[in-house]
């Protein structure tokens, strides 16, 4: 079986964001368009240019962005200059209600004091980095493997939209992409059909106890009650209606089968769809900088934490799925 663990390291991948060998960009009314993977028959990931974020983005501009958006997946604006209740108020409007932080505990303890961001930078209260071998250390070490953000929750989510605050070092901060529609693709015939109606039980403490089996190999009981598993069809039909992997190192248990043979295809399906074709990697260039990833047709992983990383301030708004897909199948 593929090692999951082998993720778990700090690297780019072969296509970065910005390339090094950039493609022609495209126009498209006021937007610029700088795609990142383009294959004959897929886009996937592209940077996005002309938004004037000084000022609510116009309804008819945020219908122009879906529209990008469910046709590359992950969207890449640099120097928004958005603060926290901007970045909220653009994500409101594209869907009908954003998740609230579930490890939001209150005003005082939490340092962005804002329930519809999370915080997955790397940086405490008083301003250190995140210690190792804290919990909230190990909590993160499950962001390095390859998921999507929710697709344990009851209603998942649609979109991340991921903002950057303070200028990080160069070269010190990336994301990572995979595209999982050209990924299914480009299965064989005989291995669709094997997958098209195979559900799986998504359990977010799955993930966490591969990251990380020594803390969470039994995870706490109010974290257990807090996060049941979801159930989603494997094989989806992605927004601009091509069919997509729905997939995540969250994803523990195929229905009806055991978890060993589960895990064996999950991760086949993982390595397969994080090939270098259908990759890449986002680099942080300065504070500001915005990526908008759709969780519905993408994966995405973080670098994991180090003894030598340095600080990284990034906050999460997250989109609920409000389609007919939000709640998975009853199983
Ligand atoms: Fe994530």
């Amino acid at each position: 079986m593929a090692n999951p663990l082998a993720h778990i390291h700090i690297r780019t991948y072969d296509t970065t964001c910005p390339r090094t060998d950039p493609l022609p960009s495209l126009q498209e009314g006021s937007l610029t368009i700088r795609p990142v993977l383009q294959s004959s028959d897929s886009s996937f990931g592209a940077e996005i240019f002309g938004v004037d974020w000084k000022k609510p983005v116009p309804d008819e501009l945020v219908k122009q962005l879906i529209s990008l958006q469910d046709r590359y997946a992950v969207l890449i604006f640099r120097e928004t200059g958005l603060d926290n209740a901007r970045h909220i108020a653009f994500s409101q409007q594209l869907g009908e209600k954003l998740e609230i932080n579930p490890f939001f505990y209150g005003r005082e303890n939490d340092r962005l004091g804002e329930p519809l961001l999370f915080d997955v930078g790397n940086i405490e209260l008083d301003g250190s980095l995140v210690k190792r071998d804290s919990r909230r250390w190990h909590h993160s070490l499950g962001n390095a493997l390859w998921h999507t953000d929710s697709s344990y929750h009851k209603q998942r989510s649609k979109y991340s939209l991921l903002l950057s605050h303070g200028n990080p070092v160069h070269g010190g901060s990336w994301t990572h992409f995979a595209d999982t529609r050209r990924a299914y693709s480009d299965l064989p015939p005989e291995k669709k059909s094997q997958l098209e109606d195979l559900i799986v039980e998504h359990d977010l403490w799955h993930s966490r106890k591969l990251a990380s089996p020594i803390i969470y190999g039994s995870p706490l009981p109010h974290e257990l009650a807090a996060k049941p598993p979801a159930f989603h069809k494997l094989v989806q039909i992605a927004p601009d209606g091509r069919k997509t992997l729905y997939l995540a190192a969250h994803a523990k248990r195929i229905v009806g089968w055991e978890v060993e043979e589960s895990q064996k295809l999950i991760w086949e399906l993982i390595e397969h769809c994080t090939k270098p074709e259908y990759v890449f990697s986002m680099e942080w260039l300065r504070g500001g900088d915005m990526v908008w990833w759709d969780n519905r047709q993408s994966m995405h992983r973080a670098n994991p934490y180090t003894d030598s990383m340095t600080a990284r301030d990034v906050r999460r708004s997250t989109v609920v799925d409000d389609g007919v897909d939000a709640f998975g199948v009853v199983v």
